[in-house]
């Protein structure tokens, strides 16, 4: 069975509750824009691509289930104020402002059309967010594709033909409508037989490695090894051995420009632990993840999430043998009263990063260290 964290048919909405898992599998109805900005606020739904879309499809059910004016500026009015308030539920990833934009525009242009009527607005708007859902897991296999092949012909052991891969947070079916990005890259590999292990790291203060990549990994029976954040440079270490590692491959919640990469915390001692080590490092993202009006990593905002996130951890009654789900404790593992900085997010500098993949390829950087992804996308959207 394929993991899904979004289901939706027309007029419906499900989300798979990520903060139960890995324990508990627990779907919630999402009948509005305001339960989905509290669902990702709250981080039951997370990951860049599956915000946006959660985001987008919470719209299409509202506007579905209400009765709507017939009249089309008003619904274009209805539906700009909802979308200008998703896109505050959560600031550092892209890719839910970049949708928002997409179907503000759907939404202006069926509204401006001769004779336009509400329902004819309503309609664009559900079928730009329905279409976004079927290209995300479309683009997310190309992903894979694209970053599968680049690995095999760019490493020592891909060449030989199996590789170890380290990758950080979630960027999985869970993260996305399906299949994922870097993850996806991972499945790719082990689908063509050249993936010889996967390493996740736990994804500290939040866990998305543990409760979610490993959840995804274990689900697709990939061999897969989880490690602390803080073991990711003594494996990095480990030397001809099988599991030494040919890449790490994360996902982004923005690409800045000039390819400077927010993701999730620990992201960027990631890359410099591969430069550090000679091992490849690499960003799987969707073009909708690449924001060219952003210039560099500079301009990014980067989220502070709450200290408690750091200091109290929560999950099911363990007693060392067995797993109580039917108790959900929250423990505290700090001292009380100590202060607590929580960025959730990172800023890794280009110079770090070998290559962006994309749905549509693997972008490099030419001989004096830059991307040229203005170059790449602009040429690319006008074909
Ligand atoms: O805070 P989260 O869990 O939403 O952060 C998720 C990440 O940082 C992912 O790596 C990123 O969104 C890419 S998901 C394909």
């Amino acid at each position: 069975m394929v993991l899904q964290a979004i289901r939706y048919s027309r007029g419906q909405l499900e989300i798979l509750d990520q903060l139960k898992l890995p324990h508990t599998e627990e779907y919630d109805h999402v009948y509005s824009s305001t339960d989905a900005w509290h669902a990702i606020k709250e981080m039951r739904t997370r990951g860049a691509p599956a915000i946006a879309m959660v985001a987008a499809l919470s719209l299409a059910v509202e506007l579905v289930n209400l009765k709507l004016s017939p009249i089309a500026e008003e619904v274009k009015v209805f539906i700009i104020e909802k979308l200008d308030y998703l896109v505050t539920s959560r600031p550092t990833a892209v890719n839910l402002a970049d949708a928002a934009r997409k179907l503000k525009t759907v939404t202006e242009e069926a509204a401006g059309r001769d004779g336009a009527t509400g329902e004819a607005v309503r309609e664009a708007y559900v079928k730009a967010a329905e279409t976004m859902l079927i290209d995300d897991v479309s683009d997310n296999e190309s992903i894979g594709g694209h970053g599968a092949e680049w690995i095999v012909n760019n490493t020592e052991a891909g060449k030989k033909g199996q590789v170890s891969m380290l990758t950080h947070c979630n960027t999985g079916s869970l993260a996305t409508a399906g299949y994922g990005t870097a993850l996806g890259v991972i499945r790719s590999l082990h689908g063509k037989g050249a993936l010889k292990h996967a390493f996740c790291s736990e994804t500290r203060p939040y866990n998305q490695g543990s409760r979610l990549t490993a959840f995804e990994l274990v689900h697709d029976q990939i061999p897969a090894t989880l490690i602390t954040d803080s073991m990711a440079a003594a494996l990095l270490r480990l030397k001809g051995s099988s599991e030494n590692i040919a890449a790490i491959v994360v996902g982004a919640d923005r690409v800045a420009a000039n390819g400077d990469t927010a993701n999730k915390i620990g992201t960027y001692s990631l890359a410099i632990l591969a430069k550090h080590h000679g091992v490849k490092f690499l960003v799987a993202a969707p073009r909708t993840t690449i924001d060219l009006h952003t210039k560099s990593g500079e301009d990014i905002v980067i989220e502070e999430r709450p200290g408690k996130e750091v200091t109290l951890v929560k999950g099911p009654r363990h007693d060392g043998v067995t797993l109580d789900l039917a108790v959900v404790e929250t423990v505290s593992i700090a001292a009380n009263g100590i202060g607590v900085w929580n960025p959730a997010f990172d800023v890794t500098p280009a110079e770090l990063i070998d290559g962006i993949i994309t749905e549509v390829g693997v972008v490099e950087k030419d001989d004096s260290g830059l991307f040229h992804l203005e170059e790449v996308f602009k040429k690319e959207s006008s074909q």
